[in-house]
């Protein structure tokens, strides 16, 4: 996006954090646009910005070996906002001493504003900040005062005297820091005089004219899965390119029940006769028979997917362009900008087609988070259902069975899944939660149905809730509901004997059980 507008954004420079997208979203927020950088980025990714925040990190900044920026911090002529090792880092840039803090502070601190700086003008005198921290600035930078401290921390928020440089020990990203929007608000509209200038309205406004540019008379083609990034991204293009998209859905026989039908029907009222259906889920399940193995199953699932894309493709017509709904975090992930990010899961996205194909990328979400996208979508117009749909994976319920999937336990897992959905429709809590689904293995529990023991599956709901699916929480959904998603499991699914829930958050585990 930011190489197509000419309107002022925020670099948020990533020395590994875990919140560096927290910064990013907190920023746009506001109204301002801001995209992650590299922290050795050079100069010239920095054009056109207005500020650069400094990210957290878990380096320390005494040791030769811990990330420091390209560029010269003390002399650079926009405003600078250093957050925890970003605060190290231009203390230790400007002379001041960091080393290990005799107590370090994790979590809930009482900050002491001494209300003589910018940022923390008009603040309360002592509210709740978030600290993470094991290092500390333990000299006071050349240049710089003390705007507030806490209990264990002396330096906990400095300003620079003369220059545009704020730094601050905690998190003011984070949730659990009061007045965190407003020490952002201040950051941004006092000190950088940024516009509010960033929507998502814009954002489709200037997409669809920079698509229509690029790919003037030419065709593209648009693998849709029926969610909302995939249907988002082929709506954009269809805006800019009308007639010469085509949306290419495919059944791959690991769609939930109905699933194939109400898709088909969503996307004919969104896309017309542009929709090009093909059903191709003998092939899959064969493809699929006697794979155990998770890393497996997603592999050849992936492999037939293109194979079954560049069938279809070449029937259809000469494409120049392929539009996939590949969103941000996805691009900040897999181009590693903070080191090397270690691969969970191979295969992550199934309608993601290998660059070595011979079709130029279009991927107009790929500046957008999730929730953004679902915005976008909202302002375009496209139905609720679409909007408030949960994420549900490209392999589909394959990494949901746990082994091999069978004909018996997808007919399961379509039951089962279907019950949590309804369940949680019915208890008003389906747009409450990220997602929920049930799982199917092979083990087997003993349980009496009728006057009989039966030796039957085991079913484990999960149920998440979650901002980007980076990190998720196990739902606290009332005992009620889980009761009636068992019962309904056991009573409607007769070769099931056992319901249970997973309570595991992410980390340590993934959402999807595969
Ligand atoms: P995990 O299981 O990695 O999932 O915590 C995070 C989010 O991504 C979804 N997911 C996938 N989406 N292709 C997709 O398009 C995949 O292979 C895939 N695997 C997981 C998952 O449902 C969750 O929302």
């Amino acid at each position: 996006m930011k190489e197509n507008q000419t309107k002022s954004w925020v670099a948020v420079m990533d020395f590994g954090s875990q919140y560096a997208h927290l910064i990013v979203r907190r920023i746009r927020e506001l109204g301002v646009y801001s995209e992650i950088v590299p922290y050795d980025a050079d100069y010239d990714k920095l054009e056109g910005a207005k500020a650069i925040v400094l990210s957290g990190g878990p380096a320390s900044v005494y040791l030769p070996s811990s990330p420091k920026p390209k560029i010269n911090i003390a002399n650079i002529n926009i405003p600078v906002l250093g957050i925890c090792y970003g605060h190290q880092l231009i203390s230790f840039i400007f002379g001041a001493e960091v080393g290990k803090a005799k107590s370090a502070e994790f979590g809930k601190t009482v900050l002491i504003n001494t209300n003589n700086g910018k940022l923390l003008k008009d603040l309360p005198n002592n509210f709740i900040v978030w600290m993470s921290h094991s290092d500390e600035v333990k000299t006071l930078p050349h240049g710089f005062k003390v705007v507030a401290s806490t209990k264990n921390c002396k330096f906990a928020a400095l300003e620079h005297e003369e220059l545009p440089i704020f730094t601050v020990q905690f998190h003011p990203e984070v949730f659990h820091t009061q007045y965190g929007r407003e020490i952002f608000s201040k950051f941004l509209f006092e000190v950088c005089k940024c516009e509010k200038s960033w929507s998502v309205k814009d954002y489709a406004k200037e997409m669809i004219s920079s698509i229509k540019k690029e790919v003037k008379d030419s065709k593209a083609i648009c693998a849709v899965s029926g969610g909302v990034d995939s249907t988002t991204a082929a709506f954009l293009v269809q805006e800019a390119i009308g007639d010469n998209l085509v949306v290419l859905f495919i059944d791959t026989g690991l769609l939930r029940e109905n699933e194939v039908e109400s898709t088909l029907l969503m996307l004919k009222k969104i896309f017309g006769s542009k929709v090009h259906f093909v059903n191709a889920s003998r092939r899959f399940l064969e493809k699929l028979r006697t794979i155990k193995d998770p890393e497996q199953k997603r592999k050849i699932i992936g492999e037939e997917f293109i194979r079954v894309f560049e069938e279809e493709a070449k029937k259809l017509g000469d494409f120049e362009y392929l539009v996939q709904g590949t969103l941000y975090p996805d691009v900040i992930e897999s181009a590693a900008v903070s080191g090397p990010a270690s691969k969970i899961k191979s295969h992550h996205n199934v309608g993601g087609l290998p660059e070595k194909m011979k079709f130029k990328l279009i991927e107009p979400l790929k500046f957008l988070y999730k929730d953004e996208v679902r915005r976008l979508a909202e302002s375009l117009g496209l139905p609720d259902e679409l909007i408030k749909k949960h994420p549900f994976p490209g392999p589909g319920l394959a990494v949901r069975i746990i082994g091999e999937v069978t004909e018996e336990k997808l007919e399961i897992c379509r039951k089962a899944n279907k019950i949590v959905e309804e369940e949680l429709v019915k208890a008003k809590l389906y747009d409450k939660v990220w997602q929920a689904f049930a799982i199917v293995g092979d083990d087997r529990a003993t349980g009496i149905k009728g006057d009989e023991r039966s030796y039957g599956y085991i079913v484990t709901v999960r149920i998440v809730d979650s901002i980007d699916a980076m990190t998720a929480s196990w739902s606290r959904v009332p005992y009620e509901l889980l009761d009636s998603i068992s019962k309904r499991i056991t009573n409607e699914i007769p070769n099931v004997t056992w319901v249970t829930y997973a309570i595991v958050d992410k980390p340590p585990s993934t959402i999807e059980p595969q």
